[in-house]
């Protein structure tokens, strides 16, 4: 059953303050190395793989991701001699690993002996093997043969010196998030009883079933929602998400139960996708069944603003760790090869990119892979050790960074502090995305981002944070597009600003309960009271369509007719649909105060808006940066500070600042310039 969490982004899971620390204490430092999948290659190439590895500064890889197929060549015959020599040379070269349980990509005898444990599309498709991932998450076929494999490797590698973390799976859910066949059916079923207390009526009326001749009448009536004729019922729809994440966690869970009764000291994570491709697990709740909290983040090529988008990657996988230390477990030294272009990183990119994960709490980044495969569909895509061997610019950017991260070791354990929360979510970016709404304009990633940006443009530091997160620590709580909200999330909000703090809630907000039913009276029926206004009618732009605000600022997308009953008009439209209605307003609120904006601002009109409400609200920047150029500070609970200057742009900057660059151990008194594209980290003085 889908968790909500009730702190700042919920707990991970046992000793989780001290299990990245251990595996940042046993391999010396931050963590650095990438996927390691030697069974690809002669096993002479290992060698040359180790001694370069050591020389680039690696201390950690992860093992066996793919190799289910070579571990188990039939059910229950294992074969672990040649996993025996790769760990055992690792050990010898003193490289820790984060072994896989082998159980990403299930090996062709599974799919030829047991065809049900085949994904099935909404539409009635079954998918082949011949990629990867081809498993239905709920067949207890798959369950059951992962967990016994995960339980073999466990007894066999208990004791391993080279074992310091397991790696479950691998980016679970990322090509079979959601599986229609007859045994997910089943499972839904069952998911839906434990929900509804095995209460039919309790279902028909969280899902409307009265709407369209829908009311079930028994238990086997329901179905997941398959392909249909018409437009589906959202309400259904929201619930397989939430069970269809859940399933993908019961498959985490199962293997990590069985590690950790085999290897209680070893901590057990796998690497999740807090990054735009991937929105099908709700990670608030799986974030407390992780020991730690790894992610994978991989820049999207055409974006001109990709680096702000890994900031708020970044800043959600820390929300995921509760604020402490993550793990990157995967980025990519240059090139992808899923993107219809893909060209490689410019020189010094990686090195910005891994210090940026740095900067935003990582302590550690690893990339995918090490050597670039000859082979299978990822034969194009980058990797520390390209195809044209070290002799190469990315190798030699690779070994630098292993220098470089060195230098940085001592930030390893200090934290990345805010005075402002953004609250996301992903049950609610599932619902605000359902077909038949008012727009399909209205996205919720974009919204998301479009806030985080102004945020980073003002330099100021924020901590996404799951709804129903505790608030009080913070000055102000940006909440775009919180479609979907339950009263509890509501209240908090509604505590901290009456304490004091400031909330900016945006358009189509608070529109729905937790089943997608539209809570009635004006909208936005759980946020009307708090911001002070009402709104009767929603009025969506055409695309292209822009209106004029009084205050300059121009909006798009969304605008609608709303009526104040509190609160103030801070802009109201020149012109368009809604002329003369407010489009900005603002709610005192017993100490603070609420603001609501009802339409999609231009960038720099959201940057002004922003601007304004951080200095009513006392949050101060990071630091006084020009812009492009992106300041966050780490640091220790006791003990030193740390100002990441990372320069985006083209040109040379400075910045202020005071202490030792760790980079290049110069003074640093007052500024510190920072070539294009390069970055700094100085150790503060008096910070
Ligand atoms: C994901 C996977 C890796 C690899 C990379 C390629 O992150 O976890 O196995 O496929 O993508 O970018």
């Amino acid at each position: 059953m889908t968790a909500r969490s009730d702190g700042a982004g919920g707990t991970p899971g046992r000793d989780a303050p001290s299990a990245l620390a251990g595996v940042v204490e046993r391999c010396g430092g931050l963590l650095y190395g990438g996927d390691y999948n030697p069974e690809q290659w002669p096993e002479q190439v290992r060698a040359q793989d180790l001694e370069l590895m050591r020389a680039a500064g690696v201390n950690l890889v992860t093992v066996g991701v793919f190799s289910w197929a070579l571990i188990e060549p039939a059910p229950d015959r294992y074969e672990f001699a040649w996993l025996d020599r790769v760990l055992d040379d690792l050990a010898g070269a003193d490289i820790a690993v984060d072994l896989a349980t082998a159980t990403a990509s299930p090996p062709p005898w599974l799919a030829h002996r047991h065809p049900e444990t085949l994904p099935v599309t909404r539409d009635g498709r079954r998918l082949w093997p011949g990629g990867r991932q081809a498993f239905c998450p709920s067949s207890s076929v798959f369950r059951d043969r992962a967990v016994r494999l995960a339980g073999r490797m466990a007894e066999r590698y208990a004791d391993h010196p080279a074992l310091v973390l397991w790696h479950v799976g691998n980016e679970l859910g990322a090509h079979n998030a959601h599986c229609f066949c007859d045994v997910s059916a089943d499972a839904f079923r069952g998911w839906l009883r434990i929900r509804y207390a095995d209460d039919l009526d309790a279902l028909n009326d969280a899902w409307g079933t009265a709407f369209w001749s829908q009311r079930v009448h028994a238990w086997e009536e329901v179905l997941p929602p398959r392909a249909n004729p018409a437009i589906g019922n959202p309400s259904q729809e929201l619930d397989f998400r939430r069970f269809s994440s859940d399933e993908l966690l019961a498959c985490f869970t199962a293997e990590r139960d069985v590690l950790r009764r085999v290897t209680p000291e070893v901590p057990v994570t796998t690497n999740l996708m807090a990054m735009w491709v991937f929105r099908d697990a709700d990670y608030w709740s799986w974030a407390p069944e992780l020991d730690l909290i790894a992610n994978d983040h991989y820049l999207v090529a055409d974006d001109p603003r990709a680096h702000v988008e890994l900031g708020l990657s970044a800043d959600i996988t820390r929300g995921l760790a509760s604020g402490r230390p993550w793990l990157l477990m995967e980025h990519s030294t240059g090139a992808v090869n899923w993107q219809p272009r893909n060209p490689p990183k410019a020189p010094g990119q990686l090195r910005r990119n891994s210090v940026q994960h740095i900067a935003r709490g990582a302590d550690g980044v690893l990339f995918f892979q090490w050597r670039a495969s000859t082979a299978g569909a990822e034969r194009f895509h980058s990797a520390m050790l390209p195809h044209a061997g070290p002799d190469t610019r990315v190798h030699r950017e690779v070994r630098a960074l292993g220098a470089d991260l060195a230098r940085l070791a001592e930030v390893v354990g200090s934290r990345v502090v805010s005075e402002v929360a953004l609250i996301f979510d992903w049950q609610s970016w599932w619902a605000v995305e359902q077909f038949a709404h008012p727009s399909v304009d209205v996205t919720y990633r974009d919204r998301v981002r479009a806030w985080h940006a102004a945020l980073f443009d003002t330099h100021t530091g924020v901590d996404v944070v799951a709804p129903g997160a505790e608030l009080s620590g913070y000055r102000l709580v940006v909440v775009p597009t919180l479609y979907l909200v339950d009263r509890a999330a509501v209240e908090t909000i509604e505590r901290f600003v009456r304490a004091g703090g400031t909330a900016l809630i945006t358009y189509f907000s608070g529109i729905v309960d937790e089943h997608d039913r539209v809570l009635p009276g004006g909208y936005p029926g759980a946020f009307r009271e708090l911001l002070g206004i009402w709104v009767e009618e929603f009025h969506p732009l055409l695309p292209e369509q822009e209106v004029r605000l009084d205050d300059g600022g121009t909006g798009s997308v969304w605008t609608e007719h709303l009526h104040l009953c509190g609160a103030q008009a801070v802009a109201t439209y020149s012109d368009g649909p809604q002329a003369g209605l407010a489009a900005l307003t603002r709610h005192a609120v017993g100490e603070g105060a609420a603001w609501y904006v009802a339409t999609e601002l231009d960038d720099d009109a959201r940057v002004r808006l922003v601007r304004r409400v951080l200095d009513e609200a006392g949050v101060r920047p990071v630091t006084r940066a020009p812009s492009g150029v992106e300041v966050v500070r780490r640091s220790h609970e006791q003990g030193p500070s740390y100002l990441f200057v990372l320069n985006h742009r083209d040109a040379m900057v400075e910045v202020d600042a005071a202490g030792v660059d760790l980079l290049t151990g110069a003074e640093v008194s007052g500024r510190i310039t920072v070539p294009p594209g390069g970055v700094a980290v100085v150790r503060e003085v008096d910070a």
